[in-house]
C-alpha cells in the first residue's frame, strides 16, 4: 500500500485575533493545522516533533487504529507524552474507513488550537454522487481564546469553576465580522453557481456543541464521523465537539451573490455560555462591480437576519434531537450496517458532574472548599503516571490502573428525578477500566444524572466506532427500552451527545485489541474526570493481536 508521510512540528506562533496578539500553539505554524488527506488503504506515517517546552501528543480522532493502539495518541492512555525536543512517528493503516475526521492534540487543553482535518478519500465512488462534485470545502469550527489556554485550564482545575467561555467561535481559525476588531479575519470561499460541493464540517471546539447553517441553502447530510448515512436534507445541523459531518451543498441561488455560513452554540441552559456567532461567506463567482468589501459590510446587517432564520435558537433541543434522530446508517449492500443484534455484555454507567471536597493532595479555591469533578459510575478518572497501554502490554498494572470499573451504577437511583442533590454521591478517584474478550458484542448505556444537568455530554470512544441503538429522556429502563432499539440502521459514529436529562445506548463490536479511552469530548469535563477506559484482549489468531510497540515510543 502507499505510504503517506507527514511531518508535524508542534511550535509556538504569534497570532492575532480580535486585536489580541499572543503566542499560539500550532502545528507547522498553521492555525488550524495542516490537513491530512489520504486514501483508503494507505499507510500513514506522521512524525511529530515537539518544539515547545511542554509535553504533547496528537490523536487521530475516529481513526480506528486496528492493532496499532500505540498510535492512537491520548496522553497516559496509549502513550507517554512526547517530551520537549523529542519526536515520535505515528504509524497506522487506514482501512475500511472513508470520509471526514479530525486530528487534535490530546494533552491538557492543547487541542484548543492544535487541530486539523483528516480526510480519507474512498476507494469506490461516493454512494451519493448522482451529480458531479465540483470540489470540497473543509469547514473547521473552533474557538479562540484571548488568554493563554493553559492558564484557563489551570484556573478551572483549581476552583473547579464553571465553564470559561472562549472569546470567539471560529470558522477555519477566523472569528468573522460579528466580533469586535475581526472583520478582516473572515473566512470566505468562492463557489460557482449551479454546482454541487462537499462541505466537510468538523467541530474542533473545546467545550461547545454548535449549530451550523448556510443562509438560503439546504444542506444534505451524507456522512457523519466517516460513515455514510442515508441522505438527510436540513436547513441546519447540530454538531458536537469531536463530531464531523459531510454535507452535499448545491449552489442553486442563480442570482449569485454572497451568503453567510455561520455557527452558534447549542446549549440546554442559558447560563453561563457564550451565545455569540461566527460567520464566514460563500461567494458565488459571478463577478460583482464596486468594492466588494464595502458592499459586504453594508449587506451584513441584512444578511444577519437570514442566517438567524436558518440557525436554530441556541436552546432548541427539539431541533437538535430531531436532527440527530434523523441520522441513520446508509445500510446499503456495499456498506451494510454491522450493528450487533445480540450482545454479550451490557455496562450501564452514569455520567455526571459532582460538587465535592478536594482530594487531599489538591488545592481547591472553589465553593466552600468544594469544587467540581465529573465521574462515570461515581468514579472520577485519574490520569496514571505511565501509559495504561504500556503497563498493560508489560503486564505491570500495579500503581497504574485496575480492572474494577463498576459495570452498574452504585445504586438504583432515580437518576434524572427531582431531588438530585442528595443523590450526588461523592466520587471516588481512580484509574478504573473494564476488560472484554476479543470480539465481545458490547453494549454501553450512558445514563445522565440531574445534578448540574446543564448540558449534553458528547461521549467519544477511541479505537472503535459504535452504533447508537437507542436514546431517551429520563431514566434508562433495562426492561422496556431495549425493545425499542433500532437494530436495523442505527447511526455509526465515534462521538454522540448523550441528551441532558437522558440516556443513550451504544453497541460496539469490540474487536480491536488494546486499551481504549472513553470520555466526554467537552474538554472541561474530561479534565474533571468524566472518562473511563476499556481493554480488548488479543484474539486467538495472530492477526487479532496488538502489534508490539514501536521503537521510538516515548517513555515517561
Ligand atoms: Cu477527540 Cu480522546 O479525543
Amino acid at each position: 500500500s502507499t505510504i503517506r508521510r507527514f511531518h508535524f512540528n508542534v511550535e509556538w506562533k504569534k497570532v492575532t485575533r480580535l486585536c489580541h496578539t499572543k503566542q499560539l500553539l500550532t502545528v507547522n505554524g498553521q492555525y488550524p493545522g495542516p490537513t491530512v488527506a489520504v486514501h483508503e488503504g494507505d499507510t500513514v506515517e506522521i512524525k511529530v516533533t515537539n518544539r515547545i517546552a511542554h509535553n504533547t501528543t496528537i490523536h487521530w480522532h475516529g481513526l480506528r487504529q486496528y492493532r496499532t493502539g500505540w498510535a492512537d495518541g491520548p496522553a497516559y492512555i496509549t502513550q507517554c507524552p512526547i517530551r520537549s525536543k523529542q519526536s515520535y512517528t505515528y504509524r497506522f493503516k487506514v482501512e475500511d474507513q472513508r470520509g471526514t475526521l479530525l486530528w487534535h492534540a490530546h494533552h491538557s487543553w492543547q487541542r484548543a488550537s492544535v487541530y486539523g482535518a483528516f480526510i480519507i478519500y474512498p476507494r469506490k465512488p461516493y454512494p451519493f454522487s448522482g451529480s458531479h462534485i465540483q470540489s470540497e470545502i473543509p469547514i473547521i469550527l473552533g474557538e479562540w481564546w484571548n488568554n493563554d489556554v493553559d492558564l484557563v485550564e489551570k484556573e478551572m482545575l483549581k476552583t473547579g469553576g464553571g465553564p470559561n467561555a472562549s472569546d470567539a467561535y471560529t470558522i477555519n481559525g477566523l472569528p468573522g465580522p460579528l466580533y469586535p476588531c475581526s472583520t478582516k479575519d473572515t473566512f470566505t470561499a468562492t463557489v460557482d453557481a449551479g454546482k454541487t460541493y462537499i462541505l466537510r464540517i468538523i467541530n474542533a471546539a473545546l467545550n461547545s456543541e454548535l449549530f451550523f447553517a448556510v443562509s438560503n441553502h439546504t444542506l444534505t447530510v451524507v456522512e457523519v464521523d466517516a460513515v455514510y448515512t442515508k441522505p438527510v436534507e436540513t436547513k441546519a445541523i447540530m454538531i458536537a465537539p469531536g463530531q464531523t459531518t459531510t454535507l452535499l451543498f448545491r449552489t442553486n441561488q442563480l442570482s449569485g451573490g454572497e451568503f453567510l455560513i455561520a455557527a452558534t452554540p447549542y446549549v440546554t441552559s442559558v447560563f453561563p455560555f457564550d451565545n455569540s456567532t461566527t460567520v464566514g461567506f460563500l461567494r458565488y463567482t459571478k463577478p460583482e462591480k464596486n468594492s466588494e468589501i464595502t458592499r459586504r459590510r453594508r449587506r451584513l446587517t441584512a444578511m444577519s437576519s437570514t442566517i438567524v432564520d436558518a440557525l436554530p435558537n441556541m436552546l432548541d433541543t427539539k431541533f437538535a434531537t430531531r436532527f440527530s434522530d434523523n441520522i441513520k446508517s446508509l445500510g446499503s449492500e456495499e456498506y451494510p450496517c454491522k450493528v450487533p443484534t445480540k450482545i454479550d455484555k451490557r455496562v450501564i454507567t452514569t455520567i455526571s458532574l459532582n460538587l465535592q471536597n478536594c482530594p487531599l493532595n489538591q488545592t481547591c479555591g472553589g465553593y466552600d472548599g468544594k469544587r467540581y469533578f465529573a465521574s462515570m459510575n461515581n468514579v472520577s478518572f485519574v490520569r496514571p503516571p505511565i501509559s495504561i497501554l504500556q503497563s498493560y502490554y508489560k503486564k505491570q498494572s500495579k500503581g497504574v490502573f485496575s480492572l474494577d470499573f463498576p459495570e452498574n451504577p452504585p445504586n438504583r437511583f432515580d437518576f434524572t428525578g427531582v431531588n438530585p442533590v442528595s443523590e450526588n454521591m461523592n466520587t471516588e478517584f481512580g484509574t478504573k477500566l473494564f476488560e472484554v474478550e476479543f470480539g465481545t458484542r458490547l453494549e454501553i448505556v450512558f445514563q445522565g444524572t440531574s445534578f448540574l444537568n446543564v448540558e449534553n455530554h458528547p461521549l467519544h470512544v477511541h479505537g472503535h466506532n459504535f452504533f447508537v441503538v437507542g436514546r431517551g429522556f429520563g431514566n434508562f429502563d433495562p426492561e422496556k427500552d431495549p425493545k425499542r432499539y433500532n437494530l436495523v440502521d442505527p447511526p455509526e459514529r465515534n462521538t454522540y451527545a448523550v441528551p441532558t436529562g437522558g440516556w443513550a445506548a451504544i453497541r460496539i463490536n469490540a474487536d480491536n485489541p488494546g486499551v481504549w479511552f472513553i470520555h466526554c469530548h467537552l474538554e472541561q469535563h474530561t479534565s474533571w474526570g468524566l472518562a473511563m477506559g476499556f481493554i480488548v484482549k488479543d484474539g486467538p489468531l495472530p492477526s487479532q493481536t496488538l502489534l508490539p510497540p514501536p521503537h521510538d515510543l516515548p517513555q515517561c
